[in-house]
């Protein structure tokens, strides 16, 4: 393992002022933004899409640090031949890529999920290294609901998470670790709390059992939020404030940084949260975002998946791109949002 270069990588990876773009939606996820677009989920149609995307070669340059990319992805070309990831390169970002095989049911514990994936891990990580890629990411979804999430489905992703980061770490490849608490019920906030500081102690406590170097990863958690069907949703300053709260008491100083997932939020609400926490206060890490659906919403309503669209679709990445790298920095306001991008 490469310490230096790990700790060089994650540190890169949370600049300031860039994100990570989570363009690594599998082809069953991606199949779910197309329907939206009126879209047929072809292997063309997914390469259109992402080349657009990376080619949007200002804003990629400016404030994205990272692209996390689907199988087929790291392996694909664009139009003219040229591999995505030379693309997302000469944009002088980094690739990286998703690893995990999803979340599967768990034995013995009813309407909850474990990510699989380990298996084979090692050789698959040295093939992507080869193709590229210098981080990973791995997504453990935690539900809430009545009697859930058991302490067991928690171990049991917290577990898989550090075996997965401390494979990556071995073959100096960065792991984000992502343990996602969903925001799709109807709980409150303090519940979202309890929930996310709970997995988050469970987490760096197995990476720590399983001997990751924290300054060699970077943190992907959802943020302290109301659930999408709870009638009473936090002001951004509560979201803001009780995330802190929560990092602050779970993340060690050592984690170069955290990028937070948008999980559903609005493309406005991601970035107004992403503002108010970095304006707050000093912290011992960057923040910073590895958006999927926040960044990527505006571009794909604006593609439609039409050619001539292409340059309205990059504004909007643009656009989106610009906002949270701006967030990063505390240096976003509402405002922003009304000028052309
Ligand atoms: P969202 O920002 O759409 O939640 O996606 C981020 C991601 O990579 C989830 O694994």
């Amino acid at each position: 393992m490469n310490s230096a270069e790990l700790n060089r990588i994650a540190t890169a990876m949370v600049a300031r002022g860039k994100g990570i773009l989570a363009a690594d939606e599998s082809t069953g996820t991606i199949q779910k933004r197309f329907d939206g677009i009126g879209v047929a989920n072809t292997e063309d149609n997914r390469r259109d899409y992402r080349e657009l995307l990376f080619r949007s070669e200002a804003a990629m340059r400016q404030y994205i640090s990272g692209v996390i990319l689907f199988d087929e992805t790291i392996r694909q070309k664009a139009k003219d031949g040229t591999r995505l990831v030379e693309l997302i390169e000469r944009a002088g970002s980094i690739p990286g890529i998703k690893v995990d095989a999803g979340a599967k049911p768990l034995a013995l514990c009813p309407g909850e999920t474990v990510t699989e994936g380990l298996d084979g891990l090692g050789p698959r990580l040295v093939e992507y290294r080869k193709l590229g890629a210098r981080f990973a990411k791995w997504r453990a979804v935690i539900d809430i609901a009545a009697g859930i999430p058991s302490a067991t489905a928690v171990h049991a992703n917290a577990h898989a998470l550090a075996r997965y980061a401390a494979l990556c770490q071995e073959h100096d490849i960065v792991p984000i670790v992502e343990p996602e608490v969903l925001m799709d019920g109807g709980h409150d906030i303090g519940r979202c709390a309890e929930v996310t500081e709970f997995v988050l102690k469970q987490t760096f406590e197995e990476l720590y059992a399983q001997r990751v170097m924290l300054e060699g990863m970077v943190l992907k958690p959802n943020m302290v939020i109301a659930g999408k069907k709870c009638a009473q949703q936090g002001r951004t300053e509560d979201v803001a404030e009780r995330t802190l709260v929560v990092l602050k008491r779970c993340v060690p100083a050592a984690v170069p940084g955290i990028a937070f997932l948008s999980g559903g939020q609005t493309d406005q609400e991601a970035t107004a949260h992403l503002n108010a926490m970095v304006a707050a206060s000093t912290l011992p890490w960057a923040l910073t975002f590895s958006y999927g659906r926040a960044l990527q919403a505006a571009p794909q309503k604006a593609w439609a998946g039409k050619a001539d669209n292409t340059a309205r679709a990059q504004a909007a990445f643009a656009h989106r791109a610009r906002m949270n790298g701006l967030a990063s920095k505390g240096e976003w306001n509402a405002e922003l949002e009304k000028e052309a991008a």
